[in-house]
């Protein structure tokens, strides 16, 4: 059956489709173009206003493409379908199955089923006590990308007031760390040279019910001990959590890549104890600060919102100020968005929305003359980048190709049209340039 997915939200979302991609392949299933599709899975992101209302848009145009092609259909799943949960199959006719987040495991199964039986339709929405493992994807045969993520854990116990997730991928729940390192030689072994430890909040993992004593800086520990593992990261930290363990970690163990995601939301004390995050300006500088001696390299980066109910002229200053203050390489800044049922709903004065792109566009102006000045200052060094595939913008007579540096930045980097393909392949590579968000390079000693 040809089949394609269309992904919504973060990285736990893009990781969950990439499973379900590879366990309908493992079925004998093609994945194709939407223009070439018969099922189509719509993966769904809930936590602000604007990805959930492109799912509606998304299923009308499907709704047409269906209406052509009495087999096709589409299944809604992610943080979305576990909100509204059957509402799709009641508004949509189109739409034959709906999974929850912890139903993701048992949709390969339910779309094979639904592919044999056309008048059936079908909701996976229970949730699920501990950790749910995944059916193995990986004894699919081809090459294994250069680069993959791995789950440590699912949901989330904090609760900020503005945030949806905790109540549409549930409490926080550890995996086994031997099922995490399982899974992790099993990569490296299939060629894997870096991975992404994820989870929504990484440094609690072991600290749940699911929890065996192992804590995250033994578990980063255990990984990065792998023989083979070049790059090691993890996403998402929160601030609250990072302990002088984990820290230490970054001088400890030289394949943790120095790149630290580190979600500040406001540089307002008042604001960060009205969103419930339990830190405050002081304490985000301590962690800054430790970084900085554990690992001089270290690059940060940020998620932050502005326009939080009562947030004042006077708060969203300090929130420039911080920013100012650590030089984030780059942030995703978002305005405020009302999510159903979560404590912020309740709480006033709302920001007027013009006032709220007013201070957005301000904070972007600046991350972005920050993000050039850390960028400049990369100018002359060498590095090792590691190729991820082709660059988006391409001139005559050369390839770029895309990769990172073990901190994070992207590296373009342009090769003879007759050279081989960098895709997995990592090198050592002089940058010679600064541009916007990225840096372009060149192989560095030997040409081509
Ligand atoms: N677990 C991660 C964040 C997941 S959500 C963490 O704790 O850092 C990703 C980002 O979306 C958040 O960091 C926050 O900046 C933003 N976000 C979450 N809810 C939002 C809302 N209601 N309005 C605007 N932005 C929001
Ligand atoms: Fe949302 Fe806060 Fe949990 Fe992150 S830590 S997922 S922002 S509730
Ligand atoms: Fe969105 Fe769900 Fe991730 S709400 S940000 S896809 S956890």
């Amino acid at each position: 059956m040809r089949f394609c997915v269309v992904t919504f939200g973060c990285q736990m979302n893009v990781h969950d489709s990439d499973w379900l991609a590879r366990a309908l392949e493992v079925r004998g299933w093609e994945r194709v173009s939407e223009d070439q599709a018969r099922v189509f899975i719509v993966n769904t992101c809930s936590v602000r206003e604007k990805p959930e209302q492109k799912v509606y848009s998304l299923l009308g145009r499907l709704g047409d493409l269906c209406g052509r092609d009495p087999d096709a259909f589409v299944a809604v799943g992610g943080c979305v379908a576990q909100q509204v949960g059957r509402g799709f199959l009641e508004r949509f006719s189109f739409v034959r199955l709906v999974f929850g987040t912890d139903g993701l495991v048992r949709a390969p199964d339910a779309l094979v089923r639904l592919v044999g039986d056309p008048r059936a339709r079908e909701s996976l929405l229970e949730s699920s006590e501990t950790f749910v493992e995944r059916e193995d994807v990986w004894s699919l045969p081809g090459p294994a990308p250069a680069q993959a993520f791995v789950n440590i854990m699912q949901g989330c116990d904090n609760f900020c007031a503005y945030c949806i997730v905790p109540y549409v991928r549930g409490p926080q729940r550890s995996r086994r760390p031997e099922a995490v390192l399982a899974e992790c030689r099993v990569l490296v072994g299939r060629g894997v040279r870096e991975i992404t430890l994820l989870g929504q909040n990484v440094n609690s993992f072991g600290l749940d019910r699911g929890g065996t004593g192992v804590g995250f800086a033994e578990l980063l520990d255990r990984v990065a001990a792998i023989p083979g593992l070049e790059r090691l990261r993890f996403t998402t930290s929160h601030p609250k959590d990072i302990d002088p363990e984990v820290i230490a970690a970054f001088a400890r163990l030289p394949n943790l890549c120095p790149h630290l995601h580190l979600p500040l939301q406001s540089g307002s004390d008042r604001v960060l104890r009205r969103m419930g995050r339990r830190y405050d300006r002081a304490a985000y500088l301590g962690i800054v600060e430790a970084l900085g001696r554990a690992r001089p390299d270290m690059v940060l980066t940020t998620d932050l919102i502005v326009g939080f109910p009562g947030e004042t002229e006077e708060d969203f200053s300090q929130t420039l100020d911080l920013v100012q203050a650590v030089g984030f390489q780059s942030s995703f800044s978002f305005k405020y968005s009302d999510r159903p049922g979560v404590a912020a709903e309740r709480m006033g004065p709302k920001v007027e929305p013009l006032v709220a792109s007013d201070r957005l566009a301000r904070l972007q102006n600046l991350q972005n003359s920050i993000t050039r000045k850390c960028l400049k200052n990369c100018v002359g060094l060498q590095t090792s980048v590691l190729f991820e595939g082709l660059s988006r913008r391409q001139a005559r007579g050369e390839v770029f190709w895309r990769g990172r540096d073990p901190a994070g930045r992207v590296v373009n980097v342009p090769r003879p049209e007759s050279g081989p393909e960098l895709t997995g392949r990592m090198m050592q590579v002089r940058l010679v340039e600064a541009k916007k968000h990225s840096l372009l390079g060149e192989r560095a000693g030997s040409t081509w």
